[in-house]
């Protein structure tokens, strides 16, 4: 069951943590660490849907749903999205309304955007194949350099070093028990050193999945770390009313300034900076005071 661990892997977690305390990161708490990582995975690792493949493209798919939407809605979701645009060429010759509204309910909508544009260079620039080099792929819209390794690691199976929110979560709980304000620049070198080479791609996400219980086990490492920060309140916020403003774009075709304030009892001033941002970053185009969705 998440959020339990067999005695084995507790007693082995026990001994992890007595000994860095009182040693360090030992080669031997290193040993113990892998192996709890990997025992716990090998037992209870999540059934998920980009877990069944290792094309790149569904895998940056993934990537950029999981950056900042929740694994359960994620897991609905991306069925349905590769359904829709099965490949690069799929998604890059796809109307921007349809990939909008292929996103709808999963928020921050200007990855769907970014995830097209990606497709586009895909196809035009790389004739179809995503480049397997974290460096390149940190050149594309809404990359980074986590998401660039993640790909690396999942799609090809490359000994990459990042860090990510689970990854902090589980080395500070483990590697950092006494200390706040703990950068990622030292949470690295253990990431490094840890690292299960001889298959990343089962070792990143045995790490998920271990992130993912621990967060549900203990309070949250991550306040102890010095890139901590909480998401935003969503109700009343700018981000709220930009994901209503485009829903109804997206559901009449066409919308005046006017239409959206009455339609949402918005105040004028925010509804037009909103649409004003919307339209800046290419979600909708105005023209005479009308917006659309191409
Ligand atoms: N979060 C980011 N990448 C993930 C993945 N591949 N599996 C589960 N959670 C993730």
């Amino acid at each position: 069951m998440i959020g339990s661990l067999d005695p084995d892997q507790n007693d082995l977690e026990q001994r992890i943590l007595e000994e860095t305390r009182a040693h360090g990161p030992t080669p031997e708490a290193i040993d113990l660490f892998r192996d709890l990582i990997l025992s716990y995975f090998r037992a209870h690792g999540r059934d998920l849907p980009w877990r069944h493949t290792t094309d790149p493209y569904r895998i940056l798919v993934s990537e950029i749903m999981l950056q900042q939407t929740q694994v359960e809605r994620v897991a609905v979701k991306y069925p349905e999205f590769l359904e829709q645009f099965p490949d690069f060429e799929g998604l890059a010759r796809a109307r921007r309304s349809e990939v909008l509204r292929a996103w709808q309910g999963m928020g921050y909508n200007r990855r769907a955007i970014a995830l097209q544009e990606t497709a586009r260079r895909v196809t035009e620039e790389y004739g179809g194949e995503l480049p397997a080099d974290v460096e390149t792929l940190a050149t594309f819209p809404g990359i980074g350099k986590a998401t660039a390794a993640a790909i690396c690691a999942y799609a090809f199976n490359m000994p990459v070093v990042y860090i990510e929110t689970n990854i902090r979560r589980i080395f500070i709980h483990f590697f950092f028990q006494d200390r706040e304000g703990v950068r990622d620049d030292e949470i690295l070198p253990l990431v490094e050193r840890t690292l299960y080479r001889e298959n990343p791609r089962e070792w990143y996400s045995a790490l998920m999945d271990y992130g993912t219980v621990l967060k549900k086990r203990t309070a949250n490492p991550n306040r102890r770390s010095a890139s901590y920060s909480r998401q935003s309140r969503f109700e009343g916020s700018d981000r709220q009313i930009r994901g209503q403003i485009l829903a109804l774009v997206l559901a009449e075709g066409t919308v005046t300034e006017k239409e959206v304030i009455l339609r949402l009892c918005e105040e004028p001033g925010r509804v037009k900076r909103i649409l004003g941002d919307l339209a800046r970053e290419g979600f909708v185009a105005e023209s005479e005071g009308v917006y659309t969705c191409r």
